[in-house]
């Protein structure tokens, strides 16, 4: 006798569960506004792929979470990694933070069933929907037990992305996710792709986690003044990430403050504000100065965080 697959839905709100006061204006909503129930009943064909138990943690559009979030999102996907009745896991989210959140269950947790996050581009009512289809694919990806082994993964637009290189290209298109080389595979059927060689991750480190030290992105634009990074430090960043232009090339007065950080014992990453591609290493790197290589200025942000958190070498989950 074959079981049937249970899903555990952990819903966190976002443009998913976003409503419209007009459904042919998509983009004028609240995000995180509908209960995990009206997901699940906009899409009755979920009843033919899996039974579900539904956590909804919290309701929020994305860009009010932070790291007290992630860890209670990773802490709910763990749960359903040790209960033996769970198939696989999916975790709705808002799309503007995904590539923090997605990164961070990633690095946390080493996945012995399948876990997907997905998302919506458009409000639950809207006319043009995208969030139905991306459930419907988001649960037979997390019925797929092959997908465990590509870690964390994003399911949106007919895509599967690796959480690890997850780049939000555009701020309403509904193939917003597709930008940024992070695609391993493909929906309905489920069909992957490419194994990523994937950064480090620190399973053993979720137990002890409480709190994450401030890291901050600065943005450099042609010219900008290195101040701001003093600024970073007297407020009590304990790591930066640069974002930089093209490949990650540090001009001159950065350079000399980013040695003052370095100095304090304060880490820099050199990442690249272009979107794509990944940041070469320079001969002049160090363990305290480096490249964020194809992890974006989010992820290194979250890499660093979780690094300087567990005690770990700046660069841990980066290689
Ligand atoms: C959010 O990130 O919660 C709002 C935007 C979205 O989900 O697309």
């Amino acid at each position: 006798m074959t079981t049937r697959p249970r899903i555990l839905l952990i819903a966190t709100g976002g443009t998913i569960t976003g409503v419209a006061a007009d459904r042919s204006r998509p983009s004028h909503y609240r995000a995180g506004r509908l209960a995990a129930d009206a997901l699940l009943a906009a899409v009755p064909e979920l009843a033919g792929v899996a039974d579900v138990t539904v956590r909804q943690p919290f309701s929020l559009d994305s860009c009010e979470m932070g790291p007290d979030h992630w860890l209670q999102i990773t802490r709910e996907v763990a749960a359903g990694m040790a209960d033996n009745d769970i198939t696989g896991v999916v975790v709705t989210h808002g799309t503007d933070t995904l590539e923090e959140s997605a990164f961070f269950v990633d690095r946390l947790i080493e996945p012995c069933k399948p876990i997907v996050m997905t998302c919506a581009m458009r409000p639950a009512n809207a006319l043009s929907a995208d969030g139905p289809s991306n459930l419907m694919r988001a649960f037979e990806a997390a019925s797929t037990a092959a997908l465990a082994s590509l870690g964390t993964v994003v399911v949106a637009n007919e895509r599967i992305h690796a959480a690890a290189w997850l780049r939000k290209g555009d701020t309403l298109a509904l193939d917003a996710f597709d930008r940024g080389g992070s695609c391993v595979g493909r929906c309905g059927p489920v069909e992957i792709d490419t194994r990523p060689r994937l950064p480090a991750r620190a399973p053993g480190l979720l137990a002890g986690l409480a709190r994450l030290p401030r890291v901050d992105v600065l943005w450099i634009g042609a010219g900008s003044s290195a101040d701001l990074l003093s600024a970073c430090l007297e407020r009590g960043a304990r790591g930066l990430v640069l974002a930089l232009p093209g490949n990650g090339t540090l001009p001159a007065a950065w350079r000399s403050a980013a040695a003052d950080a370095i100095a304090r014992g304060v880490p820099v990453v050199r990442a690249s504000r272009t979107g794509g591609g990944a940041v070469g290493a320079a001969t002049d790197d160090t363990a305290m100065l480096f490249a964020a290589g194809r992890l974006g200025p989010p992820q290194a942000r979250v890499a660093l965080m979780l690094a300087i958190a567990a005690g770990l070498p700046a660069r841990h989950f980066f290689d």
